[in-house]
């Protein structure tokens, strides 16, 4: 039995559909997580989950209940926001206590509860603190600690590290994913940094303009992208160009160049002749050459178009000036084909 699922979800703001026909089924203690870019319906999902906004039509049942017949603070569910939402003239205790203010809990349950969640985000000797002097770090942790003393049955996070920076950010998230784990509450997670949603997840849901691309676990989502969306925005993404040296390359590969058929590659999946790699070889030559220690990116001229490759390890040896003169090695199973809807399709000759 499916624990919390959104059906046919809409969301109209006037003419504009913000949500448009949305379907989720999240399970028991999964880490689900919503990605997309800017506009796309995430936070508009979410709150509609949490109760503040009510959507136009669709279903929302968690635990077999109706959730929207439900209102907001009977719902049980734990909120993080971007923002980190903390009190200053309060303690870190009575922050996360605050959560249990309207639910009338014995003293010393509170005092329990509010240091169980501090224990759980590492924060229980600094109960007596003010979040004032805390970094953000800390705080987004207070924020999370407040989620979860209420016991809720969700855990709804909206973007909760975008506001620190890219090392904390790492630590955090994971951090995040360790007590996920070990509270085992499902938790929708909203992010528009792929790697972010990669790492942190168990299942990943695409979203563009209010609706769903598609939903995976991160290896599938990466590795097997159904639409052309998602493969562009999860990873990097070389289109080949339509045209003549395309069709060759694609015959010699045994592959169908169908009308309205559009090709791409990931940069990890082809690479340079000499390094291991079978395929067909392109000549081309190096526009821009990094070296990044375990990996260098390369950007090659071929008649193709401009393709990007990584190349694992690279040697000394590897390392080409712009101008230089290089083979492209195209795998025939490294290419992607989408139809003219952006759909993911097979195209064997
Ligand atoms: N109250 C509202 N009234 C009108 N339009 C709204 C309202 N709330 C959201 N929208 C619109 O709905 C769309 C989806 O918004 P939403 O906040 O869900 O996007 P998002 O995916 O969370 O984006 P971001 O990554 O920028 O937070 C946007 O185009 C937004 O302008
Ligand atoms: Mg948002």
């Amino acid at each position: 039995m499916s624990y919390l699922t959104v059906q046919n979800a809409i969301k109209r703001f006037g003419n504009f559909a913000a949500l448009n026909d949305v379907s989720i089924v999240v399970e028991k203690g999964e880490f689900f997580t919503l990605l997309g870019p800017s506009g796309c319906g995430k936070t508009t999902l979410l709150r509609s989950i949490a109760g503040f906004t009510d959507l136009t039509s669709g279903t929302i049942t968690l635990d077999n209940t109706n959730l929207r017949a439900v209102p907001p603070h009977r719902r049980d569910i734990g909120m993080v926001f971007q923002d980190y939402a903390i009190f200053p003239h309060l303690s870190v205790f009575d922050n996360v206590a605050f959560g249990l203010k309207p639910r009338k809990v014995p003293a010393a349950e509170i005092k329990t509860r509010v240091m169980q969640a501090l224990a759980a985000v590492r924060l229980e000797s600094m109960a007596e603190r003010l979040p004032a002097a805390m970094s953000g770090g800390q705080q987004q942790r207070i924020g999370l600690a407040r989620a979860m003393v209420i016991n809720p049955r969700l855990l709804l996070m909206d973007e909760p590290l975008s506001n620190l920076d890219a090392k904390l950010r790492i630590e955090l998230r994971e951090e995040i994913r360790d007590i996920q784990k070990q509270v085992d509450i499902a938790t929708i997670y909203v992010t528009h940094d792929q790697e972010e949603a990669l790492a942190i997840s168990d299942r990943i849901c695409v979203m563009s303009a209010g609706r769903i691309e598609q939903i995976g676990t991160p290896q599938e989502i990466y590795g097997d992208p159904q639409t052309r969306f998602v493969a562009g925005f999860v990873g990097t993404l070389n289109a080949l160009e339509a045209g003549s040296a395309t069709e060759g390359l694609l015959t010699r590969l045994g592959l169908s160049s169908g009308a309205g058929l559009t090709w791409a590659v990931r940069p990890e999946n082809i690479g340079l002749a000499g390094t291991g790699m079978t395929g067909e070889q392109l000549a081309g030559t190096v526009k821009k050459f990094t070296y990044l220690g375990r990996e260098a990116h390369l950007e090659v001229e071929t008649p193709v178009g401009s393709l990007v490759v990584h190349v694992a390890n690279p040697s000394r040896s590897e390392i080409l000036a712009p101008g230089a003169a290089t083979t492209v090695v195209v795998p025939r199973e490294s290419l992607m084909a989408f139809d003219a809807e952006g759909q993911r399709t097979e195209a064997e000759a």
